[in-house]
């Protein structure tokens, strides 16, 4: 039910970068009839060794911004970003915000070999909200932990496959399937650009995680719920709902974007000075 005041929603998405277009894909095509906008704070990538404090700052001026420009609801579209400052957006902001959740529950449970590997930033591997996941939901399940140093990096240059992304991958997943894991987790949004590349290493026994999905489900019930805003009614194409803006270069996140959806116009990127 929504009282008469209700309007089309507007959807807020972003991420240090252009991982959280992993999400934002997801959404679009769960939820094509809204409007979306997408900010890649890509000036400020990485987060994941950024200290705390920093990641919120920066996690502050973006809502603002996307509040500024209509979003009525913001997905933290970002593990470590999540981490580190929903809490106090939730507390300092009256819209609501959806968070990446570290998907280890589904892995414990699916896993056969009793073995998992969890694939995310520093700043998400030490965090409560993680470490919290992992006791309430991983009890009798070994958690194999990498930190996915430079990866974030790589995605960001769009360097999805290649000798170096290679390397990388294979540094920090060869542990996990040396110890059995059966499922790896993607704790981090910029990764699931890396599917194919971690797939040649893991082969097809391998189940990969990705969130995304999920949180983009949990985004539409959140909507639905909500008796402030309804469900946009837009009949555009998919390419033409979601404004996107970065602090970094352009050309940066219209590759990523139009690697998903190719027909996306040059007028929805835009840089953002904040
Ligand atoms: N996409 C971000 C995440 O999900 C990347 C963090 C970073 O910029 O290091 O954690």
């Amino acid at each position: 039910m929504h009282n008469q005041n209700s309007k089309n929603i507007t959807v807020g998405i972003f991420d240090s970068g252009v991982g959280g277009l992993s999400v934002w894909k997801e959404i679009v095509s769960l939820m094509p009839y809204n409007n979306y906008l997408y900010l890649a704070d890509s000036a400020w990538c990485p987060y994941g060794p950024r200290p705390q404090e920093e990641i919120i700052e920066r996690a502050r001026v973006i809502t603002s911004f996307l509040i500024g420009k209509g979003a009525g609801i913001i997905v933290v579209a970002c593990n470590t970003a999540t981490a580190a400052a929903i809490k106090t957006l939730r507390e300092e902001f009256t819209v609501p915000f959806i968070g990446m959740e570290p998907a280890v529950k589904p892995a414990a449970m699916n896993s056969k070999s009793g073995v998992i590997g969890v694939l995310a930033t520093k700043g998400t591997l030490n965090g409560r909200l993680y470490n919290q996941t992992v006791k309430r939901y991983a009890n009798g399940v070994q958690v194999v932990e990498r930190e996915g140093k430079g990866l974030v990096s790589l995605v960001e240059e769009g360097k999805l496959s290649g000798v170096e992304t290679d390397r990388l991958l294979k540094k920090y997943i060869h542990p996990m399937l040396k110890k059995g894991a059966d499922q790896i987790v993607l704790g981090c949004t910029h990764y699931p650009f890396l599917l194919d590349a971690i797939k040649q290493i893991t082969g097809n026994d391998v189940k990969i995680v990705d969130p995304a999905p999920a949180v983009a489900r949990h985004l539409k019930e959140v909507i639905t719920e909500s008796q402030d805003y309804q469900q946009g009614q837009n009949v555009l194409k998919p390419e033409e709902t979601t404004m996107f803006y970065t602090t970094g270069t352009l050309e940066t996140l219209m590759r990523m974007a139009r690697r998903i959806m190719p027909g996306i116009g040059d007028e929805k990127f835009n840089a953002a000075k904040i």
